[in-house]
C-alpha cells in the first residue's frame, strides 16, 4: 500500500481492505449469535458508516432490517445545549433491539447526545457497533459493545471516512501522516 493525499494532506496506510473485512466478518458472526432469534434492527448513521455498514450487513445471517439516518446537531436552548437529532429515521422503534452502525467513536459526543432521543421511542435495547474507536479521545460516557479495532488518536480517512468530505472511496483505511499533523 502506498500513501495517499487527500486534499493538502498526506496519508499512510494503516489497516488494508483485507485486515477491514477479516475483521468485520467476526463482528458479524458475533452479533448474528447474540441476536438470533431477536430480528434486530440495525441503524447505519450517514455519511461515514455506508461502507462499513454494508460490508457488516451481508456478513449478518440472521432474519433482521436495516436502515439509515443522518444526524444533525444544532444548538437548543442554553439549558438544552446542543441537540442532535435524525432524519430519515422511519420505522417504529418501540420494542425493537437496535444496532447502530457508527464508522468511529471519537470524543463519544455525537451518540452520547443522540441515544437518549432514542431511548424516548422505547426501544428493547440499543447497542452500538463501531468499525474504529479512538479510547485516547473519548471525552463522554458512553458504551460501544462491538468494536472494530481500537486506534491511537490520529485522524484517519479511507473506507467511508473522510477529510473535509474527501478520501471516502479509499478501500484501505490510512492515517494522518505524522510530519501533516498540527
Ligand atoms: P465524536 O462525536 O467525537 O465521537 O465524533 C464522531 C464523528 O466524528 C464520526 O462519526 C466522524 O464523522 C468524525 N470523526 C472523528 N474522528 C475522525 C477521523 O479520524 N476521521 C474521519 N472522521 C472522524
Amino acid at each position: 500500500m502506498d500513501t495517499i493525499q487527500v486534499l493538502d494532506k498526506t496519508f499512510v496506510p494503516y489497516l488494508s481492505e483485507e485486515q477491514i473485512l477479516d475483521r468485520i466478518k467476526i463482528l458479524a458472526s458475533e452479533i448474528s449469535a447474540d441476536y438470533e432469534n431477536l430480528n434486530p434492527l440495525f441503524i447505519g448513521i450517514l455519511n461515514g458508516s455506508f461502507i462499513f455498514a454494508a460490508d457488516l450487513y451481508k456478513h449478518i445471517s440472521i432474519p433482521s432490517s436495516i436502515s439509515f439516518i443522518k444526524l444533525v446537531s444544532y444548538k437548543g436552548t442554553s439549558s438544552s445545549g446542543t441537540v442532535i437529532t435524525a432524519i430519515g429515521l422511519e420505522e417504529n422503534i418501540n420494542d425493537r433491539h437496535i444496532i447502530i452502525i457508527e464508522d468511529i467513536v471519537d470524543t463519544g459526543k455525537t451518540l452520547s447526545t443522540f441515544l437518549p432521543t432514542l431511548h424516548k421511542q422505547s426501544p428493547a435495547s440499543i447497542k452500538i457497533c463501531t468499525l474504529l474507536q479512538k479510547p485516547d479521545a473519548l471525552q463522554h460516557v458512553l458504551d460501544t459493545h462491538y468494536v472494530g479495532f481500537e486506534i491511537p488518536d490520529k485522524f484517519v480517512v479511507g473506507y467511508g471516512l473522510d477529510y473535509d468530505g474527501m478520501g471516502r472511496n479509499s478501500k484501505n483505511i490510512y492515517q494522518l501522516s505524522t510530519a501533516d499533523e498540527y
